[in-house]
């Protein structure tokens, strides 16, 4: 079933969730529509890397928003003779079981309020971390899900390197460890034979990181609104006609915008998610290499006028490669009615990818827990 947004005159195939195609744009804009059934051929998956069932013994390192739905899922999908999760580790200490958690005791860990893993019975272990953890149990997985922290990476991007040294392959929600180290990460992975997947990081519930990955040769840009909650503040300012401040507040009320928005309105998540499409591309570009424009100082008056004039303000993100050199930008720009990021409304993430021969549409829902815990597991279950 395809369905017309009449407003933007475009088609969104309800077949496949998360595609945007606009046939009418495509004619006028002499672009080629694009179903994308399986992008996903070329995202590194496998079995064990001598091509057997490896089982799966897990390191859950953050058990906040994301982890906590990560083990809902795993239970919910009965996946625990697949998973071992062997440890689940927070800001205060760990709860270890080396042969694995049985469901009624992940039940248990979920029951425990925030910073309290370590406080389950017979399990749980005080004052440890995840790279003592990590020493501890014989794991072949990390899953690292602690806070995104832009300016030294910590405590994600010691975890990876820990686990890196240990063999395991990682899995993550995290952004800070490769939008600060991508590619040298990624380097280091591949000489030890060792895989780091991350589709939860940019766009997590739509499948962007795949897509790219398979067709990196040919990428020549890729731009779009790669933040929701911002997305949503410009909305409210445009939609409700209230100025950035009053946006800010609602969308913290409503649970969208943290108490200390900084990581959005400034730039930051979205320059993150640049760095990591860049290094997925096989560029060494660093989240404190982009220019990044904050949204703090969005005038309402300049907001009005050009939407008198059938412009809207968006918080772009754009990548773009020229000779073989990337360059990036998180700012404001001011888009027209037939650019198809004007569908992107609220809570919603959209891109546009410009390859050598082709334009190609993506939009989704911005994460949240679940949708983020999803694309975790379904990393972790592509590990074979
Ligand atoms: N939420 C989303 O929709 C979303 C989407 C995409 C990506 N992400 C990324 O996914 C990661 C997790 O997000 P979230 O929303 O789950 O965050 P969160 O709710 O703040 O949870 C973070 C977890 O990490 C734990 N933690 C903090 N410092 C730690 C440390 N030093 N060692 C071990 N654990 C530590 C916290 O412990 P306590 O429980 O003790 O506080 C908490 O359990 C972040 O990097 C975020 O950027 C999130």
């Amino acid at each position: 079933m395809a369905c017309l947004i009449a407003e933007w005159g475009i088609w969104v195939d309800l077949r496949v969730p998360s595609i945007i195609t606009d046939s009418n744009y495509s004619r006028r804009q002499r672009y080629r529509k694009e179903y994308i059934t399986n992008p996903v051929q070329d995202y590194p998956r496998s079995s064990g890397r001598d091509g057997k069932m490896i089982q799966r013994k897990l390191v859950v390192s953050g058990f906040g928003t994301v982890g906590r739905a990560f083990v809902r899922l795993v239970l919910e999908r009965n996946l625990l003779s697949r998973l071992s999760i062997v440890a689940i580790v927070d800001s205060r200490g760990a709860a270890i079981k080396k042969n694995g958690f049985s469901a009624s005791e992940l039940l248990n860990a979920l029951s425990m309020p925030r910073s309290h893993v370590s406080k389950l019975q017979k399990w749980g272990v005080p004052s440890i971390d995840t790279r003592g953890v990590l020493e501890e149990v014989d794991a072949n997985v990390l899953v690292e899900l602690t806070p995104s922290n832009y300016t030294d990476g910590e405590p994600g991007l010691s975890n990876v390197r820990v686990a890196m040294d240990r063999g395991m392959d990682i899995v993550l929600a995290n952004k800070s460890p490769l939008a600060l180290e991508g590619l040298e990460l990624m380097r280091r992975a591949e000489r030890k034979g060792i895989r780091i997947l991350y589709r939860a990081t940019v766009m997590g519930g739509t499948p962007l990181i795949p897509l790219i990955s398979s067709i990196k040769n040919s990428i020549r840009s890729i731009h779009g609104i790669l933040n929701a909650t911002t997305n949503y503040i410009l909305t409210r300012m445009c939609e409700d006609k209230i100025p950035f401040s009053e946006a800010l507040r609602r969308a913290q009320e409503e649970g969208i915008a943290e108490a200390d928005p900084t990581l959005d309105i400034d730039g930051y998540d979205p320059a993150a998610k640049l760095a990591i499409l860049a290094c997925t591309l096989g560029y060494d570009l660093r989240i404190h290499d982009i220019e990044r424009e904050s949204l703090r100082s969005l005038d309402l008056e300049e907001v009005l006028r050009s939407l008198q004039e059938s412009s809207v303000p968006k918080y772009v993100a754009r990548l773009e490669i020229s000779d073989s050199k990337p360059r990036a930008s998180v700012r404001v720009e001011y888009i027209g009615p037939t650019d198809p990021l004007i569908a992107i409304r609220g809570m919603y993430n959209g891109v546009h990818i410009r390859t050598l021969e082709n334009e190609i549409f993506l939009m989704g829902m911005g994460a949240g827990g679940r949708v983020t815990a999803e694309a975790v597991l379904e990393d972790v279950l592509s590990l074979g």
